[in-house]
């Protein structure tokens, strides 16, 4: 099969890239505007590389799709820091650009398999009701589930939500193309993946990322962790092993259970508050690689909008149901929270700067 992944130069692309090379004999083509992340695809004989934005190439795009079998499509703004600074280039390369991807597989008849969010669930129901219910610690108000879920955004002068919803509307876009027997897609929301080569440190580069490079920054050079808000809310961390394990499934899509699904791809075991996140990060580099006298970072608290600019808003809880991946494809998520910051941790902290090379173990599905 001839796959085509855009944005596979990416944090989830290149580890989807990596595997499909060492476990498949798929013919792969990996479209971004950087390369870099593709430490040990580059210079194999199944992978083609085409560096190109998207927002200048349709017509390119077009023929790509038309000569795949498959299309992947993992392009997107993906950091908070963005939603709040350039919505409205969220909505043109989530929304608008997405789309036209989806449309050029109708166009050709090809399967397209879409990468979401979790953040379309947007909050759990307790920030609204969080007097009147007598257990709203209760996990079952934020286990989150494909088909049934209702989606819980701010008002729009939180422009937080504009990522969410622009995945939303682009979701319910294709579920109309499936209705009409149009599309056969899958659709794929993940619930913070973390690992090697996720995003950059803050000093690498002009931008935000997202909290695991922020904290481990805060470890390797201080003076302090930041907690949004406090750090009370939570988040489910799941290791991109485990992560590209399910992706995969639904890649080879054994007797075609993936078509016109949507699936949480998570770790439901693995929640956890962001301050308890940040002490964790510390308790595990004080026991693998502090050195005894580097001072540690403190735990600031620090106000949203202060953090990220006017209109940020914050997701207070999510935890996936992955019943579905359970049932349909036999996956099952295998590193505990400890193991997944470990591991994560391990990429930078083993080396210099994230120039190691990584070798997940076997996930073969
Ligand atoms: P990422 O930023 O590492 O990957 C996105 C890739 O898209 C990047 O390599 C980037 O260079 C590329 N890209 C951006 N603009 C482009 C353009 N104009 N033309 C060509 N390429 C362009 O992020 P990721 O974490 O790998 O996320 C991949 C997908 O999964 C995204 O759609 C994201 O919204 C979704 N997602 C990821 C997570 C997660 O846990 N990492 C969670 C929820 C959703
Ligand atoms: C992320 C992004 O929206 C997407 O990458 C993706 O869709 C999704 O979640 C995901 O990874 O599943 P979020 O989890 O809010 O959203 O992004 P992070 O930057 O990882 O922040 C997590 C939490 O830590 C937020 O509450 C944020 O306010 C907080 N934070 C962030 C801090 O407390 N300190 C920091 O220095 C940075």
């Amino acid at each position: 099969m001839r796959i085509l992944l855009l944005g596979g130069g990416g944090f989830i692309g290149s580890h989807v890239v990596d595997q499909l090379l060492q476990r498949t004999d798929h013919e792969l083509v990996a479209y971004d505007l950087y390369d870099e992340k593709l430490v040990s695809g580059n210079g194999h004989s199944a992978l083609k590389f085409i560096r190109g934005d998207i927002r200048e190439d349709h017509e390119r795009l077009g023929a790509l799709v038309h000569e795949s079998d498959l299309v992947v499509d993992l392009i997107a703004h993906a950091n908070p820091s963005l939603y709040i600074k350039v919505p409205l280039d969220v909505v043109d390369l989530n929304f608008h650009e997405n789309l036209f991807i989806a449309e050029s597989c109708i166009k050709h008849s090809k399967r397209l398999i879409q990468f979401s969010t979790c953040e379309v669930y947007g909050k759990s129901v307790v920030p609204l009701v969080h007097d009147r219910l007598d257990d709203p610690d209760d996990p079952a108000f934020a286990r989150f589930s494909e088909d049934t879920t209702h989606m819980i955004l701010g008002p729009v002068s939180r422009h937080r939500w504009i990522y969410s919803c622009a995945k939303q509307l682009l979701e319910r876009i294709l579920h109309a193309y499936g209705l009409e027997d149009r599309l056969d897609y899958t659709i794929i929301r993940p619930f913070n993946f973390i690992g090697p080569r996720i995003d950059y440190l803050p000093s690498e580069g002009d931008g935000n990322p997202r909290v695991f490079s922020h904290f481990l920054q805060a470890i390797l050079d201080g003076p302090s962790m930041q907690l949004v808000n406090g750090g009370s809310q939570r988040r489910a961390y799941t290791l991109i092993d485990d992560a590209v394990d399910c992706i995969l499934r639904i890649i080879e899509n054994p007797n075609g259970v993936c078509s016109r699904q949507i699936f949480n791809i998570g770790s439901p075991d693995n929640e956890v508050s962001i301050r308890e996140l940040a002490e964790k990060m510390i308790k595990i580099y004080k026991r693998r690689w502090w050195d005894g006298h580097r001072a540690l970072p403190r735990l600031v608290e620090v106000d949203g909008e202060e953090f990220y600019g006017s209109g940020y808003d914050d997701s207070d809880r999510r935890i996936p149901d992955i019943t579905k991946a359970r049932q349909l494809l036999n996956w099952e998520p295998r590193y505990t929270l400890d193991e997944v910051v470990e591991r994560s941790m391990e990429y930078w902290c083993n080396g210099s700067n994230g120039s190691n090379e990584y070798n997940p173990t076997d996930t073969t599905p």
